[in-house]
């Protein structure tokens, strides 16, 4: 089979990938542990659109990867997420690119629930993560270049994927990462927005610094689900973070598939 060089990494609300025409579950053995994934083909058929007659140039592989960051079911939370399993399996699969989705709460003024942003920027605040491969495994950068975290030609994919769909994006965010599980304090997300955040979530890191070390073009696609903690006077309703990413999730997915046919 062919090299699987894009993958679509699913977060909350966002547990398949609407872009198959068919798929089939793979074990990715690595030497962090097994990886459950999604192997498949993607359908062609946004490409019919004049919008984006770049799509279908070119005889690459129309295969891609996608993988529920949480796995099958939402088992795993945030701060247990294998990340260099995950990373290490898609790096196996031959994958260069990776356009991420994250659930993300909103601090920024235009970023309220139900809004899409491609962020640019990322603060690390989470702890205890295995956060990097270069502590095992052997000629992995340990310092990396990480001025800008995400890839720009990618980003840019996923704007213009936005923009042929007629859908609208924030362009830029600055994506705070947090421990979770639990979601902050209104004090905490006064510092983070002190701090220039414009979002805050729990997913970004280190998943981002992993697909750097290993050479991967990384983007990612933020739904906000709902006002960060404190914003608004009520607290903050899982139902109601669930109403929203439900709501938002098809919209993702036709930015995404979008961008997929314009990477394959
Ligand atoms: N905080 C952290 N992570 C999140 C939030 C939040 O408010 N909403 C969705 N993921």
């Amino acid at each position: 089979m062919s090299a699987i060089e894009t993958a679509v990494i699913g977060g909350s609300g966002f547990y398949q990938l609407n872009a198959f025409e068919n798929s089939q579950t793979q074990t990715v053995t690595t030497p962090f542990g097994d990886v459950e994934l999604e192997v498949g083909t993607v359908r062609q058929a946004l490409a019919a659109s004049d919008k984006h007659p770049s799509a279908m140039e070119g005889s690459h592989s129309k295969k891609a990867a996608f993988l529920p960051r949480h796995a099958k079911g939402h088992k795993v939370p945030p701060h247990k997420v294998n990340y260099r399993a995950n990373l290490w399996a898609l790096k196996t699969l031959g994958v260069k690119r990776i356009f991420a989705i994250n659930a993300v709460g909103g601090i920024g003024q235009q970023c309220g629930p139900g809004v899409l942003v491609v962020p640019d920027q990322i603060i690390d605040y989470t702890y205890g993560r295995e956060q990097t491969f270069a502590d095992t495994l052997e000629g992995v950068e340990s310092h990396i270049d990480f001025t800008w975290p995400y890839d720009e030609p990618l980003r840019q994919v996923l704007l213009s994927a936005a923009k042929a769909q007629g859908d609208n994006m924030l362009a830029n965010g600055c994506y705070a990462c947090t421990q979770g599980p639990r979601l902050e304090t209104a004090a905490e997300v006064q510092r983070l927005a002190r701090d220039g955040n414009t979002l805050v979530g729990m997913t970004a890191m280190p998943e981002a610094a992993l697909a750097r070390e290993l050479g991967i073009q990384y983007a990612s696609l933020c739904i906000v689900a709902n006002w960060a903690a404190g914003l608004t006077e009520a607290p903050i309703a899982i139902s109601e973070m669930m109403a929203v990413l439900n709501s938002s999730t098809a919209k993702a997915q036709r930015i995404v598939h979008q961008a997929l046919i314009s990477q394959l």
